[in-house]
C-alpha cells in the first residue's frame, strides 16, 4: 500500500485532517486543489469562471494520474468532485488507500456557511445544494472506500487517531490476504 488518500464532501475536513495526518505520519502532505492552483497560478474559482468546470475536471485528472509515479509514501486529499469521474478511480484505486471523510448534512453545512472559495456552492439555499450532490456523490465516496471515518464534533487528535488504527488494520487485513 502506498499514499493515504482521503476523500469526501467539501467541508468534510480533508485538507486540514491530511495536513495533520501527515504530520504525525512524518510524511509529506498533498493537496490536489493546490496542486491544481500552483501549478495555473490561479485559484480554483478562477479557474471555474474563465476556463469552465469541464477544465477544471481536466486538471483533476492529470494530476492524479501524475501522483502514480510519486515514488514516496504520502497523505493525499482530492478535491469532492475528483471520485465523481469514472475515469479516475483506477488511479485512486491504484495510488493507495482509500478513506472517506465522512461528514452529516448539519457538518458540511456548518463548515461551509459563507465559504466565497468553492464555485459549486455559491448563491441561495446552501442547505439544498449540499443535500442534493451528496445524494448523488456519497454512494460513489463509499464504493470507493476502503475506510471511512465519520468526522463530527471530535477533536482532530481523536479523528487522526481513528484513521491511524484503521488504516493499520487494513493493511494488516491485506498483508494476511496476500
Ligand atoms: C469541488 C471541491 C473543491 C474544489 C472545487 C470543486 C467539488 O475541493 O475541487 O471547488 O466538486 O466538490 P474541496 O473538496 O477540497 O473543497
Amino acid at each position: 500500500m502506498r499514499h493515504i488518500v482521503l476523500i469526501g464532501f467539501m467541508g468534510s475536513g480533508k485538507t486540514e485532517t491530511g495536513k495533520r495526518l501527515a504530520q504525525e505520519m512524518r510524511i509529506p502532505f498533498l493537496d490536489v486543489d493546490k496542486k491544481i492552483t500552483s501549478e495555473m497560478r490561479m485559484s480554483v474559482a478562477d479557474i471555474f469562471s474563465r476556463f469552465g468546470e469541464v477544465f477544471f475536471r481536466a486538471l483533476e485528472t492529470k494530476a492524479i494520474k501524475e501522483l502514480g509515479q510519486e515514488k514516496q509514501r504520502m497523505v493525499i486529499s482530492v478535491g469532492g468532485g475528483l471520485p465523481m469521474q469514472q475515469q479516475n478511480h483506477k488511479y485512486l484505486k491504484e495510488i493507495g488507500i482509500i478513506v472517506y471523510l465522512k461528514g452529516s448534512v448539519d457538518t458540511l453545512k456548518r463548515r461551509l456557511q459563507g465559504d466565497r472559495t468553492r464555485p459549486l456552492l455559491q448563491g441561495a439555499d446552501l442547505e439544498g445544494k449540499i443535500r442534493k450532490m451528496l445524494a448523488a456523490r456519497e454512494p460513489v465516496y463509499e464504493k470507493l472506500a476502503d475506510i471511512t471515518v465519520v468526522t463530527a464534533d471530535q477533536s482532530f487528535r481523536e479523528l487522526i487517531g481513528q484513521i491511524r488504527k484503521q488504516v493499520e488494520e487494513y493493511e494488516k487485513s491485506k498483508m494476511i490476504d496476500n
